[in-house]
């Protein structure tokens, strides 16, 4: 089978169609697939079937699956596999996950290199996911601010105090587990491209070391406002059978909570293993 990868922006995001994930993938579409994820940083694979079993056989290509720190929140049935969905009420607020921009899980000292959806059921309109290129980002800095930020490190904790939005409960037993805070450069270079990109995470880093709170908050707003702007974005509108894989390492990605919230949204999850930023 020879599958089609066709680029969805100039910059980021490219749509791969005509290979059925649930048949063995030969090493010649597999070296194509890396290639266009580290060149893309967002992979949307359409037209796929999975079961939850089927879908985390599907990403052990890209990588090794790192756990989710909610152990709770699995697949009924299949704790290997996490699903993002639109149910969750705390405190008589429904909790969007994902509201906010952010990479995933920075509060590890490896945080996850990929994070992948899988659309199992979505509303009939709106939910789309927003990705934002921090390579292309980075590039565009001023030089004072790209000298500025060099080797300037952030705390990335479960959730920071100055978090945007709440993160829904974790169990104790879950919150146990967690790991020590990151502690991240602000500027990271990617392993596999060799580009600069901003890591930003205002749901996760609580400071910059050697810099006063009220400072560290300013420059992290400013350098999210520079980010996020519409130049740098994909915005990816759900097809049922979308599978999406993105690089935590070049985008941040925000959900929407755009839409009729008496209809359903499902979505298989899953991370990969990454590496210390660096
Ligand atoms: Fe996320």
């Amino acid at each position: 089978m020879t599958l089609t990868i066709t680029p969805l922006t100039p910059h980021t995001g490219v749509e791969v169609t005509d290979l059925d994930f649930t048949q063995p993938i030969d090493r010649e579409n597999c070296a194509l697939l890396r290639r266009a994820f580290a060149a893309h940083h967002v992979l949307v694979m359409r037209d796929q079937h999975f079961t939850p079993d089927q879908f985390k056989a599907a990403a052990q290509l890209f990588g090794e699956i790192q756990p989710h720190d909610k152990k709770e929140r699995h697949v009924p049935g299949h704790p290997g596999v996490d699903y993002v969905s639109n149910d969750q009420i705390e405190n008589g607020r429904r909790i969007i996950p994902g509201e906010t921009f952010h990479t995933d899980h920075s509060n590890h000292p490896c945080p996850p290199k990929a994070t992948m959806l899988f659309a199992v059921e979505l509303p009939s309109s709106g939910g789309d996911t927003q990705y934002v290129n921090m390579h292309d980002a980075y590039d565009d800095l001023p030089d004072k601010t790209k000298r500025r930020i060099e080797g300037l490190k952030a705390v990335h904790v479960y959730q920071s105090k100055y978090s945007p939005r709440p993160l829904g409960q974790i169990t104790e037993e879950s919150r146990r587990k967690l790991p020590d805070p990151g502690i991240h450069p602000l500027v990271r270079t990617h392993p596999e491209n060799g580009r600069k990109a901003l890591f930003l995470n205002p749901v996760r880093m609580e400071s910059i070391i050697g810099m006063e709170d009220r400072e560290a908050l300013a420059l992290i707003e400013a350098l999210m406002r520079h980010a996020t702007q519409k130049k740098y974005e994909y915005r990816h509108k759900w097809r049922d059978g979308d599978w999406v894989l993105w690089d935590n390492r070049s985008v941040m990605h925000q959900a929407n909570p755009d839409y009729d919230m008496s209809e359903r949204r499902y979505l298989y999850r899953l991370m990969l293993k990454g590496e210390t930023p660096a």
